[in-house]
């Protein structure tokens, strides 16, 4: 492997780049198939920040025509603790109704920040809706929801960072998945 930034609060390396990689394609081919006859060009929307590092990857692997879109949401602010219910900070910039929508997400945790937005979205009355995510902490929901596709399932709730997840801001450019040593909360 080529020798990364690890920065001292890394505790452990979970996931490398390339096994990442690896299963960012797989969910591309997932879409080119669910997508390759659609009419109209689908809108794949990056939930803000979290989700870019997966976007980027994740369209470069698309063989059909696709916009952009982002959106941003709050839930975490700062450090390791939710504070309150997502709310949405800046908005879509396509109209939606009667396309397809597919949502890109970074992790699902309790599913709050998912449930609101796909409650928010279908205000707008788009033809379907379609969630992917990076990780998928499938036994923390507080809220029912499964997504169509999730790169990697994990039980528990280690605190992730990497390939867009962050710490105070900090780590969304590591190259890789790794849980966070606590005893650096204060010193980041
Ligand atoms: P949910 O509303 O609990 O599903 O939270 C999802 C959001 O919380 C994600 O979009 C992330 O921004 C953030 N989040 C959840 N778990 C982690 C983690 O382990 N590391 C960094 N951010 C996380
Ligand atoms: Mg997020």
């Amino acid at each position: 492997m080529i020798k990364n930034f690890k920065p001292k609060y890394i505790k452990k390396i979970l996931v490398d780049r390339k096994e990442i990689e690896k299963r960012i394609a797989d969910c591309a081919q997932f879409l080119n198939k669910k997508f390759k006859n659609a009419k109209e060009a689908p809108i794949i929307i990056s939930i803000l920040k979290g989700a870019i590092p997966f976007y980027g990857r994740l369209t470069m692997e698309l063989n059909f025509d696709m916009v952009m879109d982002f959106i941003v949401l709050s839930s975490f602010r700062g450090g390791m603790q939710r504070t309150g219910m997502p709310q949405i900070v800046t908005d879509l910039m396509n109209d939606i109704k009667g396309r397809d929508v597919v949502i890109v997400e970074d992790v699902v945790d309790t599913a709050r920040t998912l449930s609101i937005l796909i409650k928010y979205l279908k205000l707008q009355k788009p033809k379907s809706i379609t969630t992917v995510v990076l990780v998928d902490k499938a036994d923390m929901r507080k809220v029912p929801f499964k997504p169509d596709y999730a790169c990697f399932t994990l039980l528990g709730n280690p605190f992730l960072i990497g390939y867009g997840l962050d710490i105070k801001e900090k780590a969304r450019n590591i190259p890789y998945l790794a849980t966070f040593n606590k005893d650096y909360l204060d010193k980041i």
